[in-house]
């Protein structure tokens, strides 16, 4: 094995690529001369990135969508001839509210973006993945997976079950040759996160205090654990879910860090 992570010539596709980490990934997998193709919902913003980025293809659609789901995998297959990875980033926050304010269907649109666009994602690239004996999948779940957090009913039981889709996902595809893990971002300038501060959502201040690091981490840094998990280095990792969060799951005092 040489000193690159390998992912020169690997087919990916990677969903939500028109914004944020999954734009990011699809950089640092362009530096790594990957054949990228790309999906969002948001088409007019991906077509400029795809051919920014050289991708082969790229498909709008909606993760919750099966057929979309299926169609992008397929377009991927001819246009790449194949497949042997998929970052799939596609994702939207919730509103931020108290249990009792929460409208039903808006939870049950945040669950079905975030859980079940996962698992038909997943599900697509690993048809073309299992017969070939051969792929790695990295989903994104977040820290507000791992630990509790008030306001977030929908968003952060919904990325709990994609940490655990990973774990299930990879006791059924590793045998096949198949790999799958999650990346668990904590606080990352996207403009998702840009969008909550400014809605008074987040508090960036007390975000910094209370992450050991003392900082927001940077789409890059997600990228680059991303683009690790889905190469050859991580060859013997299954089913984790990695917490990219400057610390943020480790602490567990009370307030600021610094005033420990
Ligand atoms: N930014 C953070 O701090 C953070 C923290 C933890 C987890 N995450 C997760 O990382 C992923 C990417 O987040 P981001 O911050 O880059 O967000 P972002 O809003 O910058 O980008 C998300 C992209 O997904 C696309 N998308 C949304 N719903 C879609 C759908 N149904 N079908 C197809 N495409 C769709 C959007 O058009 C957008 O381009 C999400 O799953 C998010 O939950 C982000």
């Amino acid at each position: 094995m040489t000193n690159s992570l390998g992912l020169a010539g690997k087919r990916v596709l990677v969903t939500g690529a028109a914004s944020g980490i999954g734009l990011e990934t699809a950089r640092v997998l362009a530096e790594e001369q990957a054949v990228l193709i790309l999906m969002d919902r948001d088409e007019a913003m991906l077509a400029g990135i795809a051919r920014e980025l050289g991708a082969v293809a790229s498909a709008g659609g909606d993760v919750t969508r099966e057929e979309d789901c299926d169609a992008m995998v397929a377009k991927a297959a001819v246009a790449a001839g194949g497949l042997d990875g998929l970052v799939h980033c596609a994702g939207i926050s919730d509103r931020v509210a108290k249990a009792f304010d929460i409208d039903i269907d808006e939870w049950q649109h945040i669950v079905d973006v975030t859980l079940r666009g996962t698992f038909l994602a997943c599900r697509a690239a690993a048809r073309i993945m299992v017969p070939q004996q051969r792929g790695s999948i990295v989903a994104m779940s977040s820290i507000r997976g791992l630990i509790g957090s008030p306001r977030r009913h929908a968003y952060g039981p919904a990325k709990t079950a994609v940490a655990m889709m990973a774990k299930n996902l990879a006791c059924e595809w590793s045998l096949s040759g198949v790999r799958i893990n999650a990346v668990a971002p904590g606080f990352i300038r996207t403009p998702m996160t840009d969008r909550l501060i400014a809605e008074g959502k987040l508090d960036e201040g007390l975000l910094i205090d209370r992450t050991p690091m003392g900082r927001l981490g940077s789409p890059l840094e997600i990228a680059r654990a991303t683009a690790f998990l889905l190469s050859d280095w991580s060859s013997y990792i299954t089913g984790v879910t990695l917490p990219v969060d400057g610390g943020w799951v480790a602490y567990g005092g009370a307030g600021p860090v610094e005033a420990h």
